[in-house]
């Protein structure tokens, strides 16, 4: 069976997680084949690797006591963090019970299409040894051993033990809650993580901060969406879960950003053309792949719901775009080779060509026809 997946049907349904992606053309190279059951689900064909020239890994050598003194400082110390328990009901308190109740209770307010959202969030967080995976693919920047002491290493590390906190917290909740069918959501992480991501990025450090950076701030306002949402239905100690996610994602994204920001600062004509890049091979949201055994369409129901109760909209996504080329102030490099000032050009031009597509997004997403999760307990 050929699966020539989300890309072509639902352009235009944006989720955080796949951002600046699929706008413009469809993704190619998705298929399921099938092969047997131990094959991943889906399969990403005609993927790219090393595109970096092997002496930009200087540039990121030479960065490493910037990346110590000012990365370093982004990620939390644990002993300050918050941990899942401080949010849940403790299994180990008298008032267990009645605490599990009184969250179940609050549950029932919620509409079936938040969980949707919610679940669907939660198994991407939940695929997250994927991403800590293609960060370890980074050419210059990677972890060599697994536990290296190099300040690239040392936050590859921090930040993927700050955000595995994300998917158990909102795993555990969703447990509690009863709204879901926990053993469709658990077999869906499992084939999510079996099939894996190219996010595109071809081991490129330029390409991947610059991929996450749009991926921090796109998840920072997702959670900060379901927040909202939890809050407007009276759910305030949910809305304080996804709140406390959210502030951990806009802590990534200024780290992120930063980074990319020392980036156009050294190597400015590298950078563009690789901001440029991303944006025209669209960035690919981490579970593209996503499957639960049953649905071939899922990402795209999945996002489809998204877009419809506001949680990640086209316009969050042409705001995030228009927001980093601000930050990055890519209007204003000066110094650009021609082709340079061509990438630079297009990028700017980019937000406005988004915009006009907002409307549609909503519009489709508005007559998209209910559609049933697994995930679900209706
Ligand atoms: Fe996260
Ligand atoms: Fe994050």
């Amino acid at each position: 069976m050929q699966y020539h997946g989300p890309c072509t049907r639902n352009l235009l349904f944006l989720h955080p997680w796949f951002q600046v992606s699929i706008l413009f053309s469809g993704f190619r190279g998705l298929q399921n084949t099938k092969r047997g059951s131990y094959w991943p689900a889906k399969e990403i064909h005609f993927q790219a690797t090393h595109s970096m020239p092997p002496e930009k890994i200087e540039i990121f050598k030479s960065m490493e006591s910037w990346a110590e003194k000012n990365l370093l400082k982004h990620l939390k110390p644990v002993e300050k963090s918050w941990q899942p328990q401080d949010f849940l009901p403790r299994a180990d308190s008298e008032g267990f019970y009645e605490q599990v109740e009184e969250l179940r209770e609050r549950a029932k307010e919620l509409p079936d299409d938040y969980f949707v959202v919610l679940a669907g969030d939660m198994i991407t967080e939940e695929a997250l040894p994927t991403y800590q995976t293609a960060l370890n693919t980074l050419d210059g920047v990677r972890d060599e051993t697994g536990a290296s002491l190099s300040p690239w290493a040392v936050w590859n590390r921090g930040w993927t033990a700050e955000e595995n906190r994300h998917g158990d917290l909102l795993n555990k909740y969703l447990y509690l809650s009863g709204r879901v069918d926990m053993r469709q959501i658990e077999k869906t992480i499992q084939y999510l993580i079996g099939c894996g991501m190219d996010f595109k990025c071809e081991n490129n450090p330029y390409n991947f901060f610059i991929y996450t950076s749009f991926q921090e701030r796109a998840t920072f306002i997702s959670h900060g969406n379901t927040a909202r949402l939890a809050r407007r239905y009276g759910d305030n100690k949910l809305a304080h879960i996804c709140g406390t996610i959210a502030a951990d994602e806009k802590r990534h994204e200024i780290a992120y950003t930063m980074i990319v920001e020392k980036l156009f600062e050294i190597d400015p004509d590298t950078t563009v053309l690789a901001l440029a890049d991303m944006m025209r091979k669209k960035i690919v949201m981490p579970a593209l792949l996503i499957y639960d055994g049953q649905d071939d369409n899922l990402f795209d129901n999945y996002s489809a719901v998204a877009q419809k109760l506001g949680v990640y909209t086209a316009k969050d996504y042409a705001e995030n775009i228009e927001f980093l080329v601000g930050r990055w102030n890519v209007e204003g490099l000066t110094g650009l080779s021609g082709e340079g000032r061509r990438a630079q050009d297009f990028v700017c031009r980019l937000p406005a060509r988004i915009r006009r597509l907002e409307e549609r997004a909503q519009e489709k997403a508005n007559k998209a026809p209910a559609i049933r999760f697994s995930w679900i307990r209706y």
